[in-house]
């Protein structure tokens, strides 16, 4: 037997008992006289004593050999602690060993295995599995399991069956770049990894499943940011009989059961917005609604007194910046620098700060007098104390910029706090997106998502003002799940995919297997897919992905552990018929 306990249970109860652990050594004390180790596993640290007086000579020596990170296997009797550590369980014994055996030597590990480590991030991905020995990256792999299992059990409690679905198919039309395989058996032949089950699940619905769920890896080959991997988790779900109330019902369901758990508080109702709302009044359709300053748009109050800047512009839009009149020339000229980073893009900003002694006073003194500032700063509602910050050209790209800027804000003035969450429904998108590139029009969620039902004859008419019974769930400035209603109908599918510029052929080619199942009494159906590992994140008051997944890839999608992706053997290629032509 490996050990009688684990390293994180035994306490002033258990004194004297005689025990059998085993693990990994933390760290080492040597005074000389004694020898103190901290044992860890993942249940936490005991500390064994060695003593030059109580232990035999050899077992002292033996103790003196070993090294950081060394697996051994103890047996000893547990005893009081003369100097406690309240900060961990086991912090009132420890375990005077009485028998040691090495059962694996180590390695000295290229960074420290503690809460604060010095390993650099690229370091710890190369040994991703000693970083996973730490306590904070160990945490967030428990804690995604936990709420996978609450997933788990929350859906099935609602009748929702986990099916898996196939890795190896063919290409998903989720907007994203494919990864591809190539058929051996096939060749010239390849199958594409799933951006989503999307078709499968719509599939399962025809089947007659009822209600679908599936926590299942996707694959996107699109780039990095924070928030995406190129492989990714899901909790992907489909329902039918159903419309969309019904969908945001069951779903808000689940993200307030999580909230819960983790907040211990009731979430009321999730507000809604519309997609036309939000981007009008933070510019962005996944606001992050933990905070104000929400968009003023000023085109009325400001055009027509000679600044050729706001009279050129489209739209004219500002947000006021609560308690920071007192920002200095250097600070808003830090802020001015900030939006004309070509990141953000913007061509400059204008200020107005209301000043506590209730003067106002603007970079744009020289058109606008105190009277104009006055109902400018009344649009705001802005008081003593408060700076407005305005930006102004073409409507949807000044909107991004003074999005960028308020989230910047946020963030600066410390508004975007981990443990406060601000969910909401971000609802009725456009269907469709024109793209200037192609020339076309692309589908903004994807090519099943049913229009609104009123707005189907705009299809014929002016298919770009056409809305989308689509639904995005937006958790703390995130977007972390998205789905529609779907469209069920063939003839209404047939008029989406020629919307979209697919010929009958191609849409055969790609779809064929989707009409042709719409032929056998599709049932009305909807459904929604989480970003599960973004979920997570957020729920544990983080942003950043990577560091819930246990083996992530880096920013430029490698993973550098295993080496991947790397080049194949010559022949693999000439088993699967494929020449390289590199440039
Ligand atoms: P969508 O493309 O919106 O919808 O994806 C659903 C959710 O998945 C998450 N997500 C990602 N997370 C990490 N890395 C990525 N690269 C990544 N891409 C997306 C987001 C997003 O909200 N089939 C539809 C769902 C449906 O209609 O039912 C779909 O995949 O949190």
């Amino acid at each position: 037997m490996f050990r009688t306990t684990t390293n994180g249970e035994l306490t002033l109860s258990n004194l004297n008992e005689e025990v059998t652990l085993s693990g990994w050594v933390q760290t080492i004390r040597d005074k000389g006289f004694m020898i103190w180790i901290d044992l860890r596993d993942r249940y936490g640290i005991t500390q064994l004593v060695f003593d030059e007086d109580r232990s035999s000579k050899e077992l002292f020596e033996q103790a003196k050999k070993l090294g950081r990170e060394f697996v051994i296997q103890v047996k000893g009797t547990v005893i009081e602690r003369a100097s406690k550590n309240p900060k961990i369980p086991t912090g009132e014994v420890e375990i005077l060993v009485k028998e040691l055996t090495v059962l694996n030597e180590s390695l000295l590990p290229p960074f420290t295995i503690e809460d604060q480590t010095d390993g650099g991030e690229e370091l710890r991905m190369k040994y991703r599995y000693l970083d996973i020995r730490r306590n904070p990256v160990k945490e967030k792999l428990i804690f995604r399991h936990k709420m996978a299992q609450k997933v788990r059990n929350y859906l099935s409690e609602k009748d929702f069956i986990e099916v898996e679905t196939p890795v190896l198919i063919k290409s998903t039309p989720e907007g994203a770049r494919d990864f591809v395989v190539p058929s051996r058996m096939n060749p010239g032949q390849f199958y594409a990894l799933p951006q989503s089950p999307q078709t499968f699940k719509q599939l399962l619905m025809v089947a007659g499943m009822d209600r679908y769920f599936q926590i299942v890896k996707c694959f996107r080959d699109e780039d990095l940011r924070a928030d995406r991997q190129p492989e990714f988790t899901q909790i992907d779900c489909e329902m039918s009989f159903v419309e969309q109330e019904d969908v945001l019902e069951i779903f808000e369901g689940l993200a307030k059961h999580l909230l819960k758990d983790i907040t211990g508080k009731n979430f009321d109702q999730f507000p809604r917005m519309t997609y036309d709302d939000a981007m009008k009044t933070y510019g962005n359709d996944k606001p992050d609604i933990r905070f104000g300053m929400q968009f003023v748009e000023l085109n009325e109050l400001v055009k027509g007194k000679d600044f050729k800047i706001f009279d050129d512009a489209d739209l004219v839009v500002g947000i006021n910046v609560e308690g920071c009149a007192d920002y200095t020339r250097k600070q808003i000229d830090g802020l001015i620098d900030w939006v004309k980073r070509p990141q953000v893009g913007a061509s400059g900003m204008v200020w107005v700060k209301y000043q506590n002694d209730g003067i106002l006073t603007s970079s744009v003194n020289k058109f606008y007098n105190e009277e104009d500032l006055q109902k400018i700063a009344e649009k705001f509602n802005a008081k003593p104390g408060d700076l407005m910050l305005v930006m102004s050209g073409e409507t949807n790209k000044v909107r991004t910029q003074l999005s960028a800027l308020r989230m910047e804000l946020g963030n600066q003035l410390g508004l975007r706090k981990g443990d406060e969450f601000a969910p909401l429904w971000v609802i009725d998108f456009p269907l469709l997106e024109w793209d200037e590139e192609t020339g076309r029009y692309h589908a903004m969620h994807h090519p099943f998502t049913s229009p609104k039902p009123e707005d189907i004859e705009l299809l014929s008419t002016d298919p770009g003002k056409a809305r989308a019974n689509a639904y995005d769930m937006v958790l703390n400035g995130n977007e972390i799940g998205g789905g529609s209603v779907r469209i069920y109908n063939k003839e209404l599918q047939s008029t989406m995919f020629d919307l979209l510029g697919f010929s009958k052929e191609e849409a055969e080619a790609q779809f064929g297997f989707l009409m042709n199942a719409f032929k056998y009494g599709a049932p009305p159906h909807a459904g929604l897919a989480f970003g599960f590992d973004r979920f997570v994140a957020i729920l544990d008051g983080n942003e950043v992905i990577r560091d819930y997944i246990a083996f992530p890839k880096n920013n430029s999608g490698r993973d550098v552990m295993i080496d991947a992706p790397s080049p194949i053997h010559q022949d693999q290629l000439d088993e699967l018929e494929l020449k390289l032509n590199l440039k």
